[in-house]
């Protein structure tokens, strides 16, 4: 019934026409024969009630590519690269701290000698040193000498004496054995009438000479001398040609003062 009020509405002169026809056919029905023309059409009825839900459609054409998704969570820890290539050399670094310090260095050469030092005390007295050398003789003739024709050297063979053995008995010399400063004497008497000339002798040099005139009867010569002398210096007296000297009056001694 619903549907062919809708339809009416849509072809509303043909629907004026079907209810002609239709209350005509009434008419008839209720037997009336005189009527007026129809009336307008009333005002449409209320909406029907909507109709049932048709058949689903066909699937629509595919959509335009949607907007990009949001970040998606962070993936796992991927495996280690192989080694990259070799970079260039850095720079120089700042200065390190200072290190330890290193081991013992070997000794050194030996250093200069130092300044002098300052006196040291005064030491202790010593021990008695060693007794100077002991250099004495004295010696004498028993015989007479001369005149001698030519220089000869005048024997003693009388030894009063000869400490430290220094006066050569076969030689008649003074040979000196420690060097040292010495003293010599000679000593002659002259025979009556006669010269005693002679000279004290060092080695070969002439050193000191003595004197006893003949004018007075027994002259006496006699000198002293002091002689420095190295070892195996010879010491000794020589009587002048033409001199005579007495025995026991004439002496040769000598002894040592210091030694070098
Ligand atoms: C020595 O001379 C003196 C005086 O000239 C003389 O009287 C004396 O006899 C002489 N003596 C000898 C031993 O010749
Ligand atoms: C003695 O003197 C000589 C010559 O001056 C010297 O060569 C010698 O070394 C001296 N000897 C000693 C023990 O002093």
């Amino acid at each position: 019934m619903k549907v062919k009020v809708c339809a009416l509405m849509v072809t509303l002169p043909l629907a004026i026409q079907a209810a002609y026809y239709s209350s005509h056919k009434t008419d008839e029905q209720c037997g009336h024969c005189c009527r007026g023309f129809i009336g307008p059409a009333g005002t449409p009825g209320q909406h029907g009630q909507p109709g049932h839900r048709g058949e689903d459609g066909q699937p629509g054409p595919k959509g335009e590519k949607g907007d990009t998704g949001n970040k998606g969570f962070t993936g796992m820890k991927g495996d280690e690269g192989p080694v990259g290539p070799k970079g260039t050399r850095g720079r120089k670094g700042v200065k390190g701290e200072c290190g330890l310090p290193g081991p013992q260095g070997i000794k050194g050469d030996i250093g200069p000698p130092g300044p002098t030092g300052p006196p040291g005390e005064p030491g202790v007295k010593g021990a008695k040193g060693d007794q100077p050398a002991r250099v004495a003789f004295t010696v004498t003739r028993s015989e007479p000498l001369g005149p001698v024709l030519q220089k000869t050297p005048i024997t003693f063979d009388k030894i009063h004496l000869n400490i430290g053995d220094s006066f050569d008995v076969y030689s008649s010399h003074f040979i000196c054995k420690v060097n040292g400063t010495y003293l010599f004497t000679v000593h002659v008497l002259s025979m009556e009438n006669q010269t005693a000339y002679g000279w004290l002798m060092l080695n070969n040099d002439h050193q000191m000479a003595f004197h006893g005139d003949a004018q007075s009867r027994h002259g006496t010569g006699s000198n002293t001398v002091i002689l420095r002398l190295s070892k195996e210096d010879h010491v000794w007296i020589q009587l002048n040609e033409n001199s005579a000297i007495l025995n026991h009056f004439s002496s040769f001694s000598g002894h040592i003062l210091f030694e070098d």
